[in-house]
């Protein structure tokens, strides 16, 4: 397990290095990541390098047991840069550029900014290459953002080639027909610049995915140098969580060792320990591997604002929660607040005086079960028997038609998803191109854009046994973001045995009542956002309108297929409903140990060859119980436990029990 802090020695003065290193030692740290915004510091001017406060500061903290990771610099130009070559800033959507100051404000596809991106990173892989406590790379910092300049768009035009092969093929996809913008030369293909009305959602979607790609391809040149330099050492990014909505993160992930992703639960308002799981089961769906949290919350966050502060306890609640989750490595951000800068109030470990205080005791005391845990969780996997399609094409495509502002995909994905963490089920975030046969139900959510082969393997997925779990508003396009021309759901009528005949979009917050029929009797509750009205073929209804012209037809629908199920929500069911729904589903927890718990009390397994891992997490303000039957070691108390325990208010407790 890697536990340590976001370090920049740059910001202090050298004598201060020691104590650093010394607190950082007794509170259990084994690891740093550094340089990630120093290029400045190490290349002051082009081509002259300046490593040695960077070596001292490696060297230093490796004499304290502290090892590091090293960031490459590109996400904060150098203003010697920017100066020399002006076309290299991030141009805006209203054809404006950024200014100079803050950060992230350069284009992926400069080929100056690229050029100089490579050297520095060069630099950096020669200098560093075999120093063996040098662990691992970042590249840049949160990539993100849309650059909106000419080289973007002469870099559109051509990947727009590349895909279509023909004007002909692409006039033709994306229906150019309408309002006469049929392309005669690829240089006419515009950006979505800010427009009169809106663009075509053809060009709109090709471009968000073209911008994820051109990250993807920026973050590639650097991989390439690193790999080529420093050979073995693993490589990431520090990713946003699910909540990041311009990136293609599956694609960003591909060329990575490990993802690691930046974790800020008191960010703004009251944490949300379900949007914490979500965020944390996407970053371990991206390769299915453990990954890493680059920056944990140490302190009130701030810019402008200051939010308010962890309250006592958590911190390490927030920490433990992502080891929970499948987290590796957890790397506070940061070690000490700043004293100048635009992130003077984003506070880190160690407050700006630099004297250890209840902050610094709590993170100590992690450390401290982590050092009596030894290497327990390596090689421990998060067991889930469920797993959710997460789809960035079709979340791109509501980006630029969003229908009505409740039927948000994030929000739509986010509430499906807190269903099953009430119930403590273990769930994977994954690709559509994932094999799905291990998971006893699937849910993939407003699968808006599909093509033939998904709906195949879907097919084939429930045929084989499996439940598969959608929603209004699938199957509805084309990839290329048009709509099909068969009833909905498309590709998807015959697996669901039903067909849309009219659907209604619930805006303005509106509701419709539905209640539960046949294997679902019982519950009455809402739906929201979305009304699909549902003509049934071969299916059952599960659950019928209320209200509305539609009162009666069918809301959610169950179609039996080979072994298995296909069940469709034409409307978006509310908190009790869904819960319902799951159990009429079969959905339940699957741990090796657990009895019961408190409702509230989160519950994740991470299983290893030798002993599973029951970590009891309580966000909650009151005291749960949960009885963990013939249990095992406990770690954070260190003691034996078996039948019923208690975990306080933010407590956690891990129960480690015999596999086999
Ligand atoms: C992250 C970023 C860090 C730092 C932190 C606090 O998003 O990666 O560099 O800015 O937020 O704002």
């Amino acid at each position: 397990m890697h536990y340590g802090a976001d370090y920049y020695p740059e910001h202090w003065p050298e004598e201060r290095w020691e104590e650093d290193a010394r607190l950082m030692q007794a509170a259990g740290l084994n690891v740093v990541r550094m340089a990630e915004f120093a290029w400045t510091r190490m290349e002051p001017s082009e081509g002259a390098f300046n490593f040695g406060w960077l070596d001292r500061a490696i060297a230093l903290l490796g004499r304290h047991g502290i090892r590091t990771v090293l960031g490459t610099p590109t996400a904060a130009p150098p203003a010697w840069i920017m100066a020399a070559h002006p076309d290299a800033t991030l141009i805006r959507e209203d054809g404006r550029p950024v200014t100079y100051g803050s950060r992230r404000n350069y284009c992926p596809n400069n080929a100056d900014y690229r050029r100089h991106s490579a050297r520095i990173v060069t630099a950096m892989a020669e200098h560093y290459s075999g120093n063996p406590l040098v662990i691992g790379w970042q590249i840049d910092n949160e990539f993100g953002g849309r650059c909106y300049c000419p080289v973007c768009q002469a870099a559109f035009q051509r990947w727009l080639q590349d895909r279509y092969g023909s004007l002909e093929a692409l006039n033709a996809a994306w229906g150019t027909e309408f309002w006469s913008h049929i392309y005669s030369a690829w240089e006419q293909i515009p950006l979505p610049w800010a427009a009169t009305g809106t663009h075509n959602p053809s060009l709109a979607l090709n471009y968000r995915r073209f911008m994820s790609d051109s990250y993807v391809d920026y973050q590639r040149a650097q991989i390439d140098i690193l790999r080529q330099i420093c050979k073995d050492v693993p490589i990431t990014h520090n990713m946003m969580g699910f909540g990041y909505p311009n990136l293609n993160y599956f694609d960003l992930a591909r060329d990575l060792d490990w993802v690691s992703w930046d974790n800020y639960p008191r960010l703004r308002g009251e944490p949300d320990p379900a949007a914490r799981a979500l965020a944390h089961a996407t970053m371990r769906g991206l390769k299915g591997k453990p990954f890493w949290v680059m920056e944990e919350q140490a302190g009130p966050t701030g810019g402008s604002t200051v939010a308010l502060t962890p309250r006592p306890g958590e911190i390490p609640y927030w920490a433990w929660q992502a080891v929970a989750h499948g987290a590796d490595g957890i790397v506070y951000f940061r070690w000490r607040t700043a004293r100048f800068g635009a992130e003077e109030y984003w506070h880190g470990i160690l407050d700006h005086h630099g004297i250890p205080g209840r902050r610094y005791d709590e993170v100590r005391s992690m450390g401290e079960v982590l050092e009596r845990m030894g290497d327990r969780l390596d090689g421990s996997r998060v067991s889930a028997s469920v797993a959710m399609v997460l789809s960035y094409d079709s979340r791109f495509a509501f980006q630029n038609q969003s229908h009505n502002p409740h039927l948000d995909y994030p929000r739509v994905f986010a509430s499906l998803y807190r269903a099953l963490w009430k119930r403590n089920i273990g769930v994977d975030i994954v690709p559509c191109v994932a094999e799905l046969g291990r998971y006893r139900i699937v849910l993939a959510p407003m699968l808006y854009l599909l093509d033939a082969d998904t709906a195949e393997r879907f097919r084939s997925y429930v045929a084989q046994g499996g439940t598969l779990v959608m929603t209004c508003r699938s199957g509805v396009m084309d990839m290329d973001n048009v709509v099909v021309d068969t009833r909905l759901p498309g590709l998807l009528s015959a697996l669901f045995g039903i067909e849309v005949e009219e659907y209604d979009s619930l805006e303005d917050g509106r509701a419709v009542a539905i209640k539960g029929v046949g294997p679902l009797q019982g519950p009455r509750g809402e739906g929201s956002a979305w009304a699909d009205v549902l003509a049934l073929q071969q299916a059952e209804s599960l659950a019928c309108y209320e209200g509305e012209y539609y009162a009666s037809r069918p809301a959610i629908t169950a179609s039996r297929v080979g072994k298995g199920r296909a069940v469709y929500l034409g409307t978006l069911p509310d908190e009790a409903l869904a819960d319902a729904f799951l159990t009429a589903l079969g959905a339940r927890p699957e741990f090796s140990s657990l009895v019961r718990a408190d409702s509230g009390l989160e519950v994740v397994e991470r299983t290893a060859d030798h002993a599973s891992y029951l970590f009891l997490l309580n966000g909650t303000g009151d005291e749960k119980r949960a009885d963990v039957g013939a249990g095992g070691h406990e770690w954070i108390t260190d003691r034996e436990v078996a039948g019923e325990m208690v975990v306080p208010p933010l407590g956690v407790r891990i129960v480690e029990s015999p596999r086999g």
